[in-house]
């Protein structure tokens, strides 16, 4: 409980949707008339955003009307972006109240409101019957979740029999001390990254056979090179991430990449299934 409270202090930003939607019109968008892809810049809140997603999603075999959960949704861009590109019928959870509001103003926006519904609550509670989805996902989600054989029964117990589970988190390469903050932690009260071998074992304990995983490192690196090329001198975009991530957004991503680079930690997809 204490975790997830700093968890959720961590994300707090509290006028988001209005920030958000300021940073559109500023950068040219007609905010009447929103499409999903508009809204990729800052609703995708996980190394390489959208580009990764995809990458990402191709693994799933994915067919119009999959039941599919979203854990620790964030701000719905994966869910909508599922929906909208594969069809998908997504449901979304997310420790943080505004995240979720804010996940489901942005469907409606874009009229995905009857494919995309986000909830707030617990990965570690997930208020959801059994065996009722066809797969699910997490984006960066497990570095916040210490308990992960909890999160991997849960996630188990609500998917259907040879159901998927694909996870791309920030996991741990080699030992050391990491530098805070970073995107998803202010400190190391609320930061769990582990390494890929503990997700599998963990993941084995809760019942999932491992299908694959995927080092994203190489292609972390690349997209850092092109956020620097971008930026090369030129001010902030009105549209990007570090309006999320609040006034130390510059700190954290830099202390992100500066811990890649160093081979401390990388970006890593493992795909799973249900027996
Ligand atoms: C780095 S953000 C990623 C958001 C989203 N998956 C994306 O890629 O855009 C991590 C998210 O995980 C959520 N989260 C962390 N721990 C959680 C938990 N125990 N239960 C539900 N959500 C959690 C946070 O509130 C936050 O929205």
């Amino acid at each position: 409980m204490e975790i997830e409270q700093a968890v959720a202090r961590h994300y707090a930003h509290g006028s988001l949707e209005e920030t958000i939607l300021d940073a559109l019109a500023a950068a040219g968008k007609d905010i009447k008339h929103l499409k999903p892809k508009d809204l990729s810049p800052v609703d995708e809140f996980h190394v390489g955003g959208r580009q990764a997603t995809t990458a990402f999603a191709e693994q799933f075999g994915l067919r119009p009307g999959m039941r599919l959960l979203d854990i620790g949704c964030g701000l719905g861009g994966a869910a909508r972006y599922f929906a909208h590109e594969h069809g998908c019928q997504v449901s979304g959870i997310d420790l943080s109240a505004e995240y979720v509001n804010v996940a489901n103003a942005l469907a409606a926006r874009v009229g995905l409101e009857e494919r995309v519904s986000c909830e707030p609550g617990s990965a570690l509670a997930l208020p959801f019957e059994p065996g009722g989805f066809d797969a699910a996902y997490m984006l960066h989600v497990g570095m916040n979740i210490e308990d992960k054989a909890r999160l991997f029964a849960e996630v188990r117990r609500v998917l259907k029999p040879a159901g998927l589970f694909g996870i791309y988190d920030v996991m741990r390469l080699a030992a050391g001390d990491l530098s805070y903050p970073v995107p998803w932690a202010s400190g190391p009260e609320s930061s769990f990254v582990a390494d890929a071998a503990s997700y599998r074992r963990l993941l084995a304990a809760a019942g999932f056979e491992v299908l694959q995983e995927r080092d994203r490192r190489d292609f972390a690196l690349d997209v850092f090179a092109q956020m620097r090329a971008r930026g090369a001198g030129a001010g902030p975009a009105p549209l990007g991430l570090h309006i999320v991530m609040g006034a130390n957004a510059g700190q954290k991503v830099k202390n992100m990449i500066a811990d890649i680079s160093a081979g401390l930690i990388a970006p890593t997809e493992l795909i799973c299934r249900v027996p």
